[in-house]
């Protein structure tokens, strides 16, 4: 562990190799460390996770943190994905210029249209949740590894470190959450449909179990993807992986 390095009020723990960095959050949440806005960064990470039980890769100069966010009522605590990726697409925006950063649902970051960042959310009882998030900043995954195509903030010019995203990240997504939390997700889903890809496009949805097709047509007021399934109506969806079929 090393000094805070992030301004108030947040508070860094930072690790040299961990398992997982969300796992970290959650002992120190279980041993009653916890604090609003504690993050647990890892140079490495041994057994990184994504979604869906996919093995996330964590070398060494990519960014792996985890924030321990107070709650209040975990059926919005999702939500939070939204506002982290509204505050990872400005924070980018700003360290590399002139690249077209979206957020893809539910809770990815694209860079030209290849995922550069990802979200894992995990509660911790009633009163907390992890928000995990791995940013390929030196270097991406290997393709073969892959279900999306993929790129590091390195390849479009980034020369500055995980530290110096952590902190860009840290700065845009404070103003965000305490707007969450003084005026609930409709300010969030505004900025969320601003920066989001493929709004209006044909998208196919990878469900468990299900592979159905139609046009995105936006985010409820709580978060769900709405699907145009044409003469079928619109169908909400709660989890699943999104592609854009090349046109
Ligand atoms: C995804 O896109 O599938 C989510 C990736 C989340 C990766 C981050 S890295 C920090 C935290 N620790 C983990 O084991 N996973 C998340």
């Amino acid at each position: 562990m090393s000094e805070n390095t992030l301004p108030a009020p947040f508070s860094l723990v930072r690790l040299d190799s961990v398992g997982s960095t969300n796992d970290e959050a959650r002992r120190l949440a279980l041993s009653g460390a916890a604090a609003d806005l504690l993050v647990v960064t890892a140079r490495s990470q041994s057994a990184g996770r994504g979604r869906r039980g996919r093995v996330w890769v964590s070398p060494p100069g990519n960014l792996h943190c985890s924030t321990l966010i107070r709650i209040h009522n975990l059926a919005t605590a999702a939500q939070l994905g939204f506002v982290a990726a509204v505050a990872l697409v400005d924070a980018f925006r700003a360290l590399v210029p002139g690249i077209p950063f979206t957020c893809k649902w539910p809770n990815d970051v694209l860079a030209e249209g290849r995922k550069c960042a990802g979200m894992l959310l995990e509660p911790e009882g009633t009163d907390w949740l992890i928000l995990g998030i791995g940013v390929d900043v030196a270097q991406a995954p290997p393709p073969g590894e892959l279900v999306y195509p993929a790129c590091a903030l390195a390849d479009l010019g980034f020369d500055g470190t995980d530290a110096d995203v952590l902190a860009a990240y840290c700065a845009a997504f404070f103003p965000l959450v305490e707007c969450w939390r003084r005026l609930g997700f409709a300010p969030i889903r505004e900025a969320w449909v601003k920066r989001a890809r493929g709004i209006g496009d044909p998208v196919v949805v990878r469900l468990e179990g299900e592979t159905i097709s139609g046009v995105f047509a936006g985010l409820d007021d709580e978060g769900a993807l709405l699907l145009d399934q044409g003469p079928q109506g619109h169908r909400r969806i709660l989890a699943g992986d999104v592609y854009f079929p090349a046109v």
